[in-house]
């Protein structure tokens, strides 16, 4: 018996999101919660014939504490998206409080769920969350996850293209590491598999537009947004593998997340060897087993290219980092 719980339901993420959801024989109990909505979206989902129960909820009569009762998995897409012209940390101002404040709720309702945290910017939302749980003693790294799917799901689609072999995208994997936000978001191009025969130049091209994928919604949805679909998809994605190795099944390849690196110490000593630098948050491939994170698997051989993208990508993580602890510090 498996209870998900998906914060911020009736949004463009949040309503595919659940329904995707709803298709999962891993979820017996499905509850929607927004500040709007989330009971019609509810009602709509549950006449779909998947085993999940659905309910929907509202702030009124603590109907966050009551989404989260027994919850053993939560998706967070609640907030505001980008607009043209904006950066994901132009987010910061308002998502910051509201991620902040459904961490306090569910630090005190549902500690020990798996958390996946989807609102930007990312790279400081989780660890806000990490803050507001570890103030309340319940931290647990290895269920914290920022969510950053989108980034490889875009790469397998970008990179097939390019190879031109559309049709087998589901295929192709590459890694793709660091947080989620510009020059964050580094691609390990050259541990492609299958491996791709493309010159630097393409390399570098392929770079960019995994890194920059969300301004090409964002510019095309022209102030209606950011990316939606694709995200319900990759954040499906994500929560089935935690789910399905929550319930024993091994993967057969690993999945990419954002997660504080004490979610395993000698994991993380490995990636810290290959980052040449520290940082407490970073998106790594994981091993995901019954508790969470299994373990944080090696980075693996990086090219010299590879090596300078991280370097960027690490110091700015780091402020964002930082904004993000020192946004819980200064919260009442
Ligand atoms: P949206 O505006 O369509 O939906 C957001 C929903 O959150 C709305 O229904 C809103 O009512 C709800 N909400 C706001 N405050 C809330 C609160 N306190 N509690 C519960 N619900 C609340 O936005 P969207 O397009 O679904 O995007 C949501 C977030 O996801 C944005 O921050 C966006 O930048 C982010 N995002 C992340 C990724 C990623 O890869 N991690 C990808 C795409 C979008
Ligand atoms: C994305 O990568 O599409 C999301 O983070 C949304 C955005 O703001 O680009």
């Amino acid at each position: 018996m498996v209870k998900a719980v998906v914060i911020g339901a009736a949004g463009g993420i949040g309503q595919p999101l659940s329904l995707l959801l709803k298709q999962s024989t891993l979820i017996s109990e499905l509850a929607l919660y927004d500040v709007v909505n989330a009971p019609g979206v509810a009602a709509d989902i549950s006449h779909i014939n998947t085993p999940a129960k659905v309910t929907g909820y509202l702030p009124k009569e603590d109907g966050l504490a009551k989404a989260l009762q027994g919850a053993d998995i939560i998706v967070i897409p609640a907030g505001v998206p980008r607009k043209p012209g904006m950066t994901r940390d132009d987010l910061f101002n308002i998502n910051a409080g509201i991620v902040r404040d459904l961490a306090v709720k569910i630090a005190e309702v549902s500690p020990k769920a798996f958390i996946l945290v989807i609102s930007n910017p990312v790279n400081s939302t989780v660890p806000i969350v990490a803050e507001v749980l570890k103030k309340k003693g319940v931290f647990d790294p290895k269920r914290l996850f920022g969510v950053t799917t989108l980034d490889v799901v875009r790469a397998s689609t970008f990179v097939s293209e390019a190879a031109g072999k559309p049709e087998d995208s589901l295929s192709f994997r590459i890694p793709v590491i660091g947080g989620h936000s510009g020059v964050t978001i580094v691609p390990l191009l050259s541990q492609t598999s299958p491996s791709i025969a493309v010159d630097q130049q393409k390399i570098e091209e392929l770079t960019n537009r995994i890194q920059f994928g969300g301004d090409e919604v964002v510019k095309a949805k022209d102030g209606a947004g950011s990316a939606t679909l694709s995200m319900a998809y990759a954040g499906a994605r994500f929560a089935t593998a935690v789910l399905e190795a929550a319930a024993g099944k091994k993967s057969d390849f690993p999945e990419m997340g954002y997660v504080h690196l004490s979610a395993d110490e000698a994991g993380a000593k490995e990636v810290t060897s290959v980052i040449g630098n520290s940082t407490s948050f970073f998106s790594v491939p994981l091993e995901l087993g019954p508790n969470g994170v299994e373990k944080i698997l090696p980075l693996g051989k990086l090219s010299e290219y590879e090596q300078g993208l991280l370097k960027k990508a690490v110091e700015d993580l780091g402020g964002n980092i930082g904004k993000g602890v020192a946004f819980v510090e200064s919260s009442k």
